[in-house]
């Protein structure tokens, strides 16, 4: 249904056009260079090309409320949907979308459900970042040369829609990337799902997925860095080490890696040895290890997102007053397209770089476990992810911390 099928015909695409879905969601990509930071790039000498991210899926405690809360509070559309009303007796998936980005939310309904499993260890989280890619077989022959565990072999599966080919590879903990090629399908998802639309309308509140990012175990990085470089030939963006990632308490490390057209961006953060317990050490903690940390959704307006998911009840990560007072903050931001005042009651940060600024916040955990939580972020010519900010916001977190005792 994405790939347009010139790109099946060329290796030699840039792999930067238009995906249907961002066609679908309006967008243009003018837009996805501002929203996402899309750039160009040569996929002829890329062993694993890349056309996007396919869907962020997730396993939770119950699907059928939180697609009504991804529905009313995010703003998200339902798409489509599994479960035993369509034969499939032991889950139920829901499949939603804002602007090019979609979500899927999976739970248990038969009581030996492997997913009741996985969420009786770790909670609501990710299990699965899909990509869409342009030849499966050939990324999982590569995936398999260069030493990543393959989880599902490649396999077409079809419907009165057309035929998806499918294949899945392993990654940190127990979060999986299935791999998609849906040029032959016209489906709303996958064969097996049906199409279901949202009763509900809620103005949407994000545009696309920027980043998603993992949270690996003390001195695991590196390791997953080169599976990235190596199995998926993704590049090193940024990387945080030291002082830039530290409070007077707690520090971590943090790499960031990108495909080829930066339409998927993995950043990947290992906790580090400090005078307390580091944020990454909770979540490792509560999610009962690796895993996937944080989604950043790219809006266009962030001042808007915010209210409306404020009015909706989503709560944020606070920002002390003197963060937006520091007088060296305010010189090293300069000018933004609104006043600090409008940033400052909402407490949204900035961050400038030498390509441009971003806005940015994150919200509370989303879930019982102080582990999966979402960030909103509005570039406006930076591809960073808020380095400026990273002390800030580990000293609010800190200070949650505190709160829940595991500090
Ligand atoms: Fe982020």
């Amino acid at each position: 249904m994405t790939t347009p099928s010139t790109l099946q015909s060329t290796q030699h695409s840039t792999l930067t056009a238009l995906t249907d879905e961002e066609q679908q969601a309006g967008l243009t990509l003018e837009q996805l260079r501002q929203l996402v930071g899309l750039v160009e790039y040569d996929a002829s000498a890329d062993p694993f090309p890349v056309v996007a991210q396919d869907a962020v899926c997730f396993v939770v405690g119950n699907a059928t409320q939180a697609a009504a809360y991804y529905q009313l509070v995010w703003g998200m559309e339902l798409e489509a949907y599994r479960g035993p009303e369509t034969g499939h007796r032991a889950e139920k998936s829901f499949v939603l979308r804002s602007g090019s980005g979609r979500f899927v939310l999976t739970g248990g309904v038969a009581p030996d459900s492997a997913v009741l499993d996985h969420h009786r260890r770790h909670g609501d989280g990710v299990v699965d970042l899909a990509i869409e890619v342009v030849e499966v077989d050939r990324c999982v022959e590569h995936a398999r040369a260069t030493g990543a565990t393959v989880l599902v072999e490649p396999h077409d599966e079809s419907d009165e829609h057309g035929t998806v080919r499918l294949a899945a590879i392993a990654t940190y903990g127990e979060t999986r990337h299935t791999l998609v090629d849906r040029s032959r399908y016209a489906g709303p998802y996958l064969p097996g799902y049906v199409a279901r639309r949202s009763q509900v309308r809620a103005e949407r509140v994000f545009e696309a997925v920027d980043h998603c990012v993992g949270n690996v175990e003390l001195g695991r990085m590196d390791e997953w860095v080169r599976f990235y470089n190596e199995v998926l030939g993704f590049t090193n963006m940024a990387e945080f080490v030291g002082d830039d990632i530290a409070t007077d308490y707690s520090a971590l490390m943090s790499k960031v890696v990108a495909s080829g057209n930066h339409r998927v961006k993995f950043p990947l953060n290992e906790p580090a040895i400090a005078q307390k317990r580091s944020q990454i050490d909770e979540y490792l903690e509560f999610y009962d290890g690796a895993g996937c940390q944080h989604v950043a959704l790219a809006t266009t307006d962030i001042l808007r997102s915010v209210d409306l998911l404020s009015e909706r009840g989503v709560e944020f990560l606070s920002t002390p007053d003197s963060y937006y007072d520091d007088p060296e903050l305010r010189a090293r931001i300069g000018e933004v397209r609104v006043p600090i005042e409008e940033l400052k009651s909402r407490g949204i940060l900035v961050d400038r770089d030498e390509d441009g600024y971003l806005l940015q916040i994150f919200t509370q955990p989303v879930g019982d476990r102080p582990t999966v939580f979402y960030e909103l972020i509005e570039r406006h010519g930076s591809l960073g992810f808020g380095k400026g900010n990273f002390k800030a916001l580990f000293e609010a977190i800190e200070r949650e911390q505190e709160r829940r005792g595991n500090f």
